[in-house]
């Protein structure tokens, strides 16, 4: 196959993983035969700093027009006091809304080997493996009218959802559960919002349609105490745009660090694949970031983007392989456990993919 893959590396931790993630990419190539054209593109800070707005006109041509992206991460705090026109995060807002990106799919799964990375007990964590699809391009991240008070006394946003959104995002889940435990779980906060009640009666509705699926609903504070009480009772958790945001990261935590995070997000047209972290100044540029968020992206991306299943199984069993081993970055060691740097864990994953042996049968 040949496919043209635009990489966005952003900014601080961003250009490190994404280089693990290419080369991850590249290695697929050689191994199973197939011609990946990766290409850079600006974002985020790494665009503002070259005097250009936060998502380029070329950036966004390049994206249009690429088989599939893989992005690093935007954020830099040496922007954070500019307006929206001037702050890096509003690329990635406007990269999801240009590509109607709504369906952003967020898997958290206990590698083997992680019991104890994280702060839980590993009987707690032990066969945690949910899918969280987060709504991507609605709700308070989007909805008008949203501002601030001239004279910064008081600021508003708005959280608005359609019947049609919530339609869409919720059969996504459904398809995903079908291909799993056959399990959703619909996140809300209906006993308060209106867009929650909503949500609830078309996530029902949705519903009707899949009756192999069990439907359950949770008000989203209790959603978070039970993610961290007892994680592997997930199975697909649905939910919008913000508490998706944040139920994510939590469940980073729990399989041991927000690092290990992959994410989708789906559009009806080209994918965009992001590792779920941002981009961590407070360790970037030392070769310390975990890229197995960022190269797992890549296994989402030949996945859902380019079809290739086989292909992106041998990259998740090359992370479990390099885990099984013990290789483990910062943010994954234990006590004395030995650390490695991106560029090492990087390594160790692609040495097991030209180890591995698997046999290609496609239809
Ligand atoms: P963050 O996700 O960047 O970092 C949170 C914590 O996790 C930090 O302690 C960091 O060191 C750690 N961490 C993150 N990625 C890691 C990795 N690969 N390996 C090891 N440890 C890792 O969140 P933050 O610090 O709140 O935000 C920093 C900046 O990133 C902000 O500007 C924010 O807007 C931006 N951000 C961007 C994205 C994105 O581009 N998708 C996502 C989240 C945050
Ligand atoms: C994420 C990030 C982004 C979000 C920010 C950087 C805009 O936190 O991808 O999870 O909130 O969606
Ligand atoms: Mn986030």
């Amino acid at each position: 196959m040949n496919a043209s893959i635009l990489l966005l590396p952003g900014d601080g931790v961003g250009p490190e993983v994404v280089a693990g993630a290419a080369s991850v990419l590249q290695a697929v190539a050689s191994r199973f035969g197939h011609h990946f054209d990766l290409h850079e593109g600006l974002i985020g800070a790494a665009a503002l700093r070259q005097n250009l707005p936060p998502l380029p006109g070329d950036t966004l041509a390049a994206a249009r027009k690429a088989d599939a992206i893989l992005l690093g991460a935007v954020g830099d705090p040496a922007f954070d006091k500019g307006d929206s026109t001037r702050r890096p995060e509003t690329a990635l807002l406007q990269i999801r809304r240009e590509l109607k990106l709504y369906a952003n799919l967020r898997p958290a799964k206990l590698w083997p080997g992680l019991e104890s990375a994280g702060p839980l007990k590993p009987a707690v964590v032990a066969g945690t493996d949910m899918l969280v699809v987060r709504e991507l391009t609605g709700g308070l991240y989007y909805g008008e009218p949203r501002g601030m008070a001239a004279d910064g006394s008081s600021a508003h946003n708005t959280m608005r959802y359609s019947r049609s959104e919530i339609e869409r995002i919720a059969r996504r889940a459904f398809d995903a559960a079908r291909l799993r435990r056959k399990r959703v779980t619909s996140v809300d906060k209906m006993n308060v919002l209106e867009t929650s009640r909503l949500w609830r009666q078309v996530v029902t509705d949705v519903a009707a349609g899949y009756p192999d699926v069990a439907l359950d609903h949770m008000l989203v504070d209790s959603c978070a105490m039970r993610i961290a009480l007892a994680p592997a009772s997930f199975d697909v958790i649905v939910t919008e745009n913000m508490f998706g945001d944040i139920l994510s990261d939590e469940a980073g935590a729990v399989v041991g660090s927000l690092g290990l995070l992959p994410s989708a997000s789906l559009g009806d047209g080209t994918g965009l694949f992001e590792p779920v972290h941002g981009s961590a100044p407070d360790i970037a540029g030392r070769n310390i970031a975990n890229p197995i968020g960022a190269i797992g992206s890549a296994a989402m991306l030949l996945r859902h983007a380019l079809k290739l299943e086989p292909e992106a199984v041998a990259v998740e069993n090359a992370i479990g392989a390099a885990l099984t081993s013990g290789c483990r970055t910062a943010d994954l060691a234990e006590g004395m456990e030995r650390k490695i740097g991106t560029k090492e864990m990087t390594d160790a994953i692609v040495k097991r993919l030209n180890a591995s042996t698997f046999s290609v049968i496609r239809p």
